[in-house]
């Protein structure tokens, strides 16, 4: 599929909040792999696809994951976790995105999991820093992610999990062995 298309496509699967997001989360994942020596390319795939399912009906989001054999354990947590990894099965099935890599950064892009690739790094912490991002802590996310990629994702998982605890929620797994992952 032609960029422009892409671009048209995405636009077309979220209101344009959404969209100004995924666009900043794009530039601030380029930037990221310019500075780490991660694909720029790969970067600006996984980037572009990570919320392509942010707004896909919950029903249809849920058949989509049971059909392809998702741990059903993920249906007893939030909605907000299951566009991950539907994306990235939107990404393979419709956009015929095949890179292993880039289809787990998109899948891990909410919960992170244990030992992240360079690029699941790269789009966990942009999606978190992105400039739009205004909660309280951003601003030391963004200076950490200016200096060794683990350390920052060291700092952006404690800070998620942290988040999740202080609000008395259910934290998935994959987030909890990712914390023990990067703490130790
Ligand atoms: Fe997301
Ligand atoms: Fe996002």
């Amino acid at each position: 599929m032609e960029p422009s298309n892409l671009i048209q496509e995405l636009q077309q699967r979220m209101p344009l909040q959404r969209f100004q997001h995924v666009l900043r989360v794009t530039e601030t994942a380029k930037s990221l792999a310019r500075m780490h020596g991660e694909s720029i390319d790969a970067a600006e795939t996984a980037a572009l696809f990570h919320d392509i399912a942010k707004f896909m009906d919950a029903e249809d989001m849920r058949e989509l994951l049971l059909a392809q054999g998702v741990d059903p354990l993920l249906f007893e947590f939030h909605k907000e976790l299951w566009h991950a990894p539907a994306g990235a099965i939107i990404a393979f099935k419709e956009f015929k995105v095949h890179d292993e890599d880039i289809l787990n950064a998109i899948r891990f892009h909410t919960t992170g999991r244990a030992a992240m690739s360079k690029l699941e790094m790269i789009i966990y912490i942009a999606d978190m820093i992105e400039p739009g991002r205004n909660y309280p802590g951003v601003e030391e996310l963004r200076l950490s992610a200016e200096g060794p990629l683990h350390q920052a994702m060291r700092t952006c998982i404690i800070h998620s999990v942290t988040h999740l605890i202080g609000k008395q929620v259910p934290v998935y797994p994959d987030s909890i062995e990712c914390y023990n992952y990067f703490v130790k």
